[in-house]
């Protein structure tokens, strides 16, 4: 939004849906080799809520999206763009956009999934946002959801003990002059650090094949302290660089709201911002790491909180898989 002549957006709806089954940490002492204590003292987090089998990415994001729309007030019909941020869609092929799409009877819309990971909500919202900027639509939608309970082994300790369900939606439209908007964004990728967090099978590099299963190659891997490490590092810097270009401080902001992976993450790069800790949002005690969906539900619990007001000054931040790296400010406009 750096050039002049693109309009003011701002998010006129967000909502976001959770399955209903939940998994607590006792559930999962009872099928790995881990104990609540454990989980709760290296990751934060309680319980996460699991999709029943036969629930897909686009059942959650239609949930999300419907109850998105009815808050700002616009009919599927004046969408004209949506975007799905996941790791986990429906089939590889038609996209999650297009069923949602469908289910919401969007007729005027185009769209695709967007593959960032963990950033998959900042990467949407820009994306979406730049729809609405340049004045090639006028509502557009910025979708985070995740089944990873589909791509994770649950005889895996060391990450099944870390994810969750769950879909968050955005609906974008244009902001009248003075009113509060998205202010910018700043993203980078880094594909050196692939390795560290990956699925390593069901693309074109290694097809579905009886090896591949036997192998257990279709859930997630990963190198949890690489991406530990590289998660604090680079919150903290993504950050810095978006402010830094706005001259704004760190202690000027009224709410960071982070991709929630992990409490200690979150944790170590807020202290190396020097936030205070009312400034920060934690949920994922509830949720677990829902991948594009955390940033969304993390807002929406602060917003039903009474954390977040119309006009506070917001900084969301992500890493994920990729690596992928975005940091957006923005204006709260609800
Ligand atoms: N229960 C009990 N013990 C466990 C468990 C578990 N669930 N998982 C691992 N352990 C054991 C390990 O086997 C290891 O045992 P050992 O010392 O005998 O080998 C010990 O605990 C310590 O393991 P570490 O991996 O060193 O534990 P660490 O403190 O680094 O925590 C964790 C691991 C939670 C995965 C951490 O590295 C992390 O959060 N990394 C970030 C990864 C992440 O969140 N990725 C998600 C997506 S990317 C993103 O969102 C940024």
């Amino acid at each position: 939004m750096r050039n002049s002549r693109l309009r003011p957006v701002k998010i006129t709806g967000l909502s976001t849906y959770v399955p209903p089954r939940v998994l607590t940490n006792a559930d999962l002492e009872r099928m790995v080799d881990t104990s609540n204590e454990w989980i709760l003292q290296r990751t934060g987090i309680r319980e996460r809520h699991i999709a029943d089998p036969g629930t897909a990415t686009s059942d959650l994001a239609t949930r999300a999206v419907q109850s998105a729309l009815q808050e700002a007030r616009v009919a599927p019909e004046r969408i004209g763009f949506i975007v799905v941020g996941t790791t986990t869609p429906d089939t590889i092929f038609p996209s999650t956009a297009c069923m949602v799409q469908n289910n919401i009877g969007a007729r005027h819309a185009w769209g695709f999934d967007l593959g960032a990971a963990c950033s998959g909500f900042t990467y949407a919202l820009t994306t979406a946002a730049q729809m609405v900027a340049t004045g090639a639509h006028d509502y557009a939608l910025a979708v985070g959801a995740d089944v990873m309970s589909s791509i994770i082994d649950y005889t895996d300790r060391t990450t099944c003990v870390l994810f969750g369900d769950g879909a968050g939606a955005a609906v974008l439209g244009p902001a009248e002059e003075g009113e509060p908007h998205i202010i910018d964004f700043a993203h980078e990728i880094d594909g050196s650090g692939g390795a560290a967090l990956m699925m390593p099978a069901g693309g074109s590099r290694l097809p579905a094949s009886h090896e591949t299963i036997d192998k257990r190659l279709h859930y997630v891997k990963q190198d949890g302290a690489v991406v530990f490490k590289f998660a604090v590092k680079k919150t903290e810097e993504i950050s810095r660089r978006l402010l830094d270009r706005h001259g704004i401080d760190p202690s000027q902001i009224d709410l960071f709201v982070s991709h929630q992976a992990n409490r200690r993450i979150i944790e170590a790069a807020t202290e190396r911002l020097g936030l205070a800790p009312d400034k920060v949002v934690i949920n994922l005690e509830k949720y677990g790491n829902t991948t594009a969906g955390t940033i969304p539900l993390a807002l929406a619990d602060a917003r039903r909180e009474g954390r977040l007001k119309k006009g506070d000054l917001v900084l969301l931040a992500s890493v994920g898989a990729g690596f992928t790296v975005g940091a957006v400010l923005l204006r709260w406009s609800l």
